[in-house]
Order: C-alpha cells, then sequence, then structure tokens
C-alpha cells in the first residue's frame, strides 16, 4: 500500500482531508513541472497558459520524451477519460479545458474513454444502465468543449468491449492480485471486477498504437488521483511492446465547503453543468469562504483568500487575468471588500459560462455519434 499519511487521502475511488500536493509528488514518485519543461511548452504553444503558470498543471511523468517525439515528427496521441457516476461537475470539466488546449496547440487526436463499468462495479447504487446513461450525458459536456471532431473518438467500456477486452487482458495477465492490493489497497473483499478494472483503464493508453498498427506515444492529462493506474499500465508497457504512456497531471478543484472538505462531489458543493442559474446563485451564495465573523471584523482584519473557495474557483477557473486576481486578493486581505461581493463575481463568471456551455450541450446531441468509437 502506498504509505499514505493520515491528515488526507488520495485514490483514484477517494479524495479527502486536507490533500498535501507537494507530498503527492514524492508518494507517487513523479517529476514536478519544473522550469526547462515550462520553456519547452512555452516555446511549443507561444504561451504560458494559465493552469500551468498557476501550478494547477503540476506535475508529469515523461512529458520530456512527448515533446521529444513530437520535435521529431513522430507525433503523440492523448487519451483522458470520465468515470460516469453522475452529471459532470466543474471540477470533472478542468483537465479536459487543458486537454482540448493542448488539442487545439499540438493539433494531436484524443481518446475519450468512460468507464461506465468502473462506476458500476463500485458503486454500490448504480446500475449499468445508468453508468450507460451518465456515460452519453457526460459525452455531451466533452463534445461542448469543442474538441475537433475529426481528432477526438469518444468510447465506452462496456460498448467498445471487443477492442479493448483484447488490450485489456494483454495488461492484466502482467498485473498480479498482490500489485492490485498494493497500489489500490484492495482486500480479498472486492469484488472481482473492480481488481481486473486497472487493466481496463489502461488499455486505452495502448489503443491508439493497436489502431494505428505502430507505436505512437501516448499522453494522458488527468487529476493526480488517477495517477497509480498509470503507474501500472507504465510497470507493464514495455513487457508488452508498447511505450510507457506519459502523464500530465493536475490539481483537484476544491469543493464550495473549502479547501479542507474536498471529498464527495455533494450536490450542494459543486457546480454542475446542468445547474440552473437559481442553483448557482444558491450554490455560490453558501459557499465557504474566507470572510471574518462580522463586517466590522473584516472591514479591519481583512479576509483570508487562502482557505476560501470562492477565491480558489476564480484562482483555478474563472479569473485568468493575473493583476485582477492579485487586486482581488489585495482588497480582500485588506478589508476592503467583502464575501458578498466576491460572490456576486462568480456567480455571474459561473453563470455566463454554464448558460453557454448548455447552449453547445444541446448542439452537441446531433454529433454525438460522429465522436463515438465502436468495434
Ligand atoms: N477512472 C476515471 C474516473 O473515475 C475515469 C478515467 C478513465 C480517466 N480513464 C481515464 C481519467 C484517463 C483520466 C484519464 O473519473
Amino acid at each position: 500500500m502506498i504509505p499514505l499519511p493520515d491528515d488526507f487521502v488520495v485514490t483514484p475511488w477517494e479524495v479527502s482531508g486536507d490533500v498535501d500536493y507537494d507530498r503527492l509528488v514524492e508518494m507517487f514518485g513523479t517529476q514536478r513541472i519544473g522550469d526547462e519543461l515550462t520553456s519547452r511548452l512555452i516555446k511549443h504553444t507561444g504561451e504560458h497558459q494559465t493552469m500551468l503558470r498557476r501550478g494547477i498543471f503540476y506535475s508529469h511523468r515523461d512529458m520530456n520524451l512527448i515533446l521529444d517525439d513530437h520535435e521529431k515528427g513522430n507525433g503523440f496521441v492523448m487519451y483522458t477519460g470520465r468515470g460516469p457516476s453522475g452529471h459532470t461537475h466543474l471540477g470533472h470539466m478542468m483537465p479536459w479545458i487543458f486537454t482540448k488546449y493542448l488539442q487545439d496547440k499540438f493539433g494531436v487526436e484524443l481518446y475519450f474513454q468512460m468507464t461506465d463499468d468502473e462506476k458500476f462495479l463500485f458503486g454500490p447504487d448504480l446500475t449499468l444502465k445508468d453508468t450507460k446513461n451518465y456515460a452519453y450525458d457526460n459525452a455531451l459536456d466533452v463534445i461542448a468543449l469543442g474538441f475537433d471532431k475529426s481528432k477526438t473518438r469518444i468510447f465506452l467500456d462496456t460498448e467498445y468491449s471487443h477492442m479493448l477486452y483484447n488490450i485489456a487482458m494483454k495488461v492484466a495477465k502482467k498485473v498480479t492480485f498482490s500489485t492490485t492490493k498494493a497500489v489500490f489497497g484492495f482486500t480479498n473483499s472486492n469484488n472481482i471486477g473492480s481488481i481486473w478494472f486497472t487493466s481496463m483503464q489502461a488499455a486505452p493508453a495502448f489503443l491508439p498504437s493497436v489502431l494505428k498498427e505502430k507505436n505512437i506515444r501516448c499522453l494522458i492529462p488527468c487529476a493526480i488521483d488517477q495517477d497509480p493506474h498509470f503507474r501500472i499500465a507504465r510497470d507493464v508497457a514495455e513487457g508488452i511492446g508498447y511505450f510507457k504512456p506519459a502523464l500530465i497531471h493536475c490539481k483537484m478543484l476544491p469543493s464550495l465547503a473549502g479547501s479542507d472538505k474536498m471529498s464527495a462531489s455533494l450536490p450542494t458543493t459543486s457546480i454542475f453543468t446542468t445547474d440552473s442559474p437559481e442553483q448557482i446563485k444558491k450554490k455560490i451564495g453558501n459557499a465557504f469562504t474566507g470572510g471574518a465573523v462580522s463586517v466590522e471584523e473584516q472591514r479591519q482584519n481583512g479576509g483570508n483568500p487562502d482557505i476560501c473557495s470562492v477565491y480558489q474557483y476564480l484562482y483555478y477557473i474563472f479569473e485568468v487575468d493575473d493583476s485582477k486576481l492579485e487586486e482581488r486578493r489585495r482588497k480582500c486581505q485588506a478589508g476592503e471588500i467583502l464575501c458578498g461581493e466576491c460572490k456576486g463575481e462568480l456567480t455571474t463568471q459561473v453563470t455566463n459560462f454554464i448558460t453557454d456551455h448548455q447552449e453547445k450541450r444541446e448542439k452537441a446531441k446531433d454529433v454525438v455519434e460522429d465522436f463515438m468509437l465502436r468495434d
């Protein structure tokens, strides 16, 4: 078992407590995105993208090999995914927004996995029909973000099963029960589908090489909680004839309940792409902030943006202008603005974004089939 500290938990199925992202890099054995890699990325994209600049995408494995292959003209592909256990919320979309950015800049293909099998196997209350329905619902959000139709392929594990099963078997043969116990903390009482599942999540990393009948490097942008699956995928890759998948990891968007309660995506503390303006207003209105107990006290002592979920949402997604963000931070600390003002600003930003997204989501319904990869 990965030696996780007592004060937080990060596994592909549970994130709770106050996550120390620096320690995660050490525990998982990944690399920080340092100056050299940053310069290379800037050289290729022509800019220092906001999520990189702010350290939201902050860790990687073999990203330099991806850029080497890009420079040599060998190309690369991307793979990411979603566990369809409910509607999509902003925290899920964050890495997809970055993935879309990379697709735009590098012009590469994206393979998008919907793990409806996973959410059935691990979710006590979900039927296979539920997870399949959510997979198609969530696919609308992926499409609405504007991924290139000619370069993006979405598939469900239970539907693209002929292809995936054949790859997953090769992975599964190389992974022992003791490895899955060590990596994921499984015990004898976990169902055997869960134990097998990591081979399904590894499979798409090799899928493009199978489809193209030649090895091509694969980059997986994802939240760092998914890294354990890909550690296994990397361990088996060369043994079954493929490149180790590369990764670029992001932190997880805190919930509106505050950064120390990042766990379960509770309906009241996450903003879903299906929320109405009233729901958005209410959720942000009830969000945890770094404000003082009274107006007088806040005017006098200021607030604390570092623990404020409203500030975090602006930092992670909604305020891309560094100087405006810095000004808000300063005013908050100086007691010049109160929480209501920041909540109002965030509500406007989120409502505009979601309203626009919902229109694109409606239009996506007509083109879903164009994105689907089928046996
Ligand atoms: N297991 C992920 C989840 O629960 C979904 C997923 C599948 C994924 N393949 C992926 C996420 C690749 C990131 C990258 O959400």
